[in-house]
C-alpha cells in the first residue's frame, strides 16, 4: 500500500515549506466541516496531507476543532500516517520550553468532545493500551536528531478540556500522578485516528512550564507565543525532515493499521 504522512499542525504551524505541487482542496466529510482546506503535495518523495488543527487565522479553539471531521477528511485523501504537532505545558524540570517530547502516553480529561465514530448503529471498541506508533515515533526522533532539536522520547500528555489554563493545584495534581506535559488537543484525535486505523505520533513542543513552577509565572498566551515564535524554524525543520526517516512498512509492526480487525461489536446483518 502507498503510504501517505498526514501532519496535523497546531499553533504557529499553518503550512508546510518545500511541497512539490502545492494544492489546498476542500474536503467533504458526513462528519462535519474539517477545521480548514487540506495542503495536499510531495515532500522528499513523499505524498503529504497538511491540516491546520485550528485553522489558517487560529479560528477553532480547542473545544470547537471538528476533530472528527478533520480526522475522516484525511482518511477519505488516502492518509496511513498522521504526525500530530502541538504545544504544551511542561510538568518537569527536565522539559524546558523549547523542547521537544514524543508522548507515548495519554490521560484524558477532556469532556466536551465528540470522541468516537462508533456508538450508532455500529459498536466498536478499539484497543488503545498503547496510543502511539513507535515506527512513526523512530522517525520523529531521527529527524529530530538530524536536526539537533532537543528531543525527549517516551512521556505522559494530560489533555484538558480549556480554554483557559490549570489552576496551580491542578497542575500539581497532575505532576502527581506522573504526567510530563499538558495540552488541550491531542485528544480524541489520537482516539479517533486509531478508530480510524492511521497510525498516530504526536510531537509535543514545550512553551511553558504550566502553573506548577516556583520559579516561573503563571502561563499565559504571551509566553506560549513567544516560545512558538522562537522554536517555529525547529518545527518546521523537523516536519521537513520526516519523509527521510520515515519506514516503509505494510502493514505496520505497531497494529495501528488493523485496529478494528477485532473491535466490532454490533453483528454484521444489524450494521
Ligand atoms: N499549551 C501550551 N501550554 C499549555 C499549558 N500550560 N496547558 C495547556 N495547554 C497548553
Amino acid at each position: 500500500m502507498q503510504r501517505k504522512l498526514g501532519i496535523i499542525g497546531g499553533s504557529g504551524l499553518y503550512d508546510i515549506a518545500g511541497l512539490e505541487g502545492a494544492a489546498w482542496h476542500q474536503v467533504d466529510s458526513p462528519w462535519g466541516t474539517p477545521s480548514d482546506a487540506v495542503l495536499t503535495g510531495v515532500l522528499g518523495g513523499l505524498p503529504i496531507a497538511f491540516l491546520p488543527r485550528h485553522g489558517r487565522g487560529h479560528v477553532h479553539s480547542p473545544s470547537a476543532v471538528p476533530y472528527r471531521a478533520n480526522i475522516d477528511a484525511l482518511k477519505r485523501l488516502g492518509v496511513t500516517d498522521i504526525v500530530s504537532i502541538s504545544a504544551v505545558g511542561s510538568f518537569r524540570e527536565e522539559l524546558a520550553p523549547g523542547d521537544f517530547v514524543i508522548v507515548d502516553q495519554f490521560i484524558d480529561r477532556t469532556f466536551a468532545r465528540d470522541k468516537s465514530f462508533f456508538g450508532t448503529g455500529c459498536v466498536a471498541h478499539v484497543g488503545f493500551g498503547h496510543p502511539t506508533c513507535t515506527r512513526l515515533g523512530d522517525a520523529v526522533a531521527a529527524a529530530g536528531a538530524a536536526f539537533g532539536l532537543n528531543m525527549h522520547r517516551g512521556g505522559t500528555y494530560l489533555a484538558m478540556e480549556g480554554p483557559q489554563f490549570s489552576t496551580r493545584a491542578e497542575s500539581l495534581m497532575y505532576r502527581g500522578w506522573g504526567c510530563d506535559v499538558i495540552g488541550m488537543t491531542a485528544m480524541p484525535e489520537a482516539k479517533l485516528a486509531r478508530e480510524a486505523e492511521i497510525c498516530y505520533a504526536t510531537v509535543a513542543m514545550v512553551t511553558d512550564y504550566d502553573s506548577w513552577h516556583p520559579g516561573h509565572d503563571s502561563v499565559d498566551v504571551a509566553a506560549v507565543i513567544a516560545t512558538l515564535t522562537a522554536n517555529s524554524t525547529a518545527g518546521k525543520a523537523l516536519v521537513g525532515a520526516l519523509p527521510a526517516h520515515l519506514q516503509p512498512f505494510d502493514p505496520c509492526p505497531c497494529g495501528c493499521d488493523r485496529a478494528l480487525d477485532h473491535a466490532i461489536m454490533t453483528a454484521s446483518d444489524k450494521r
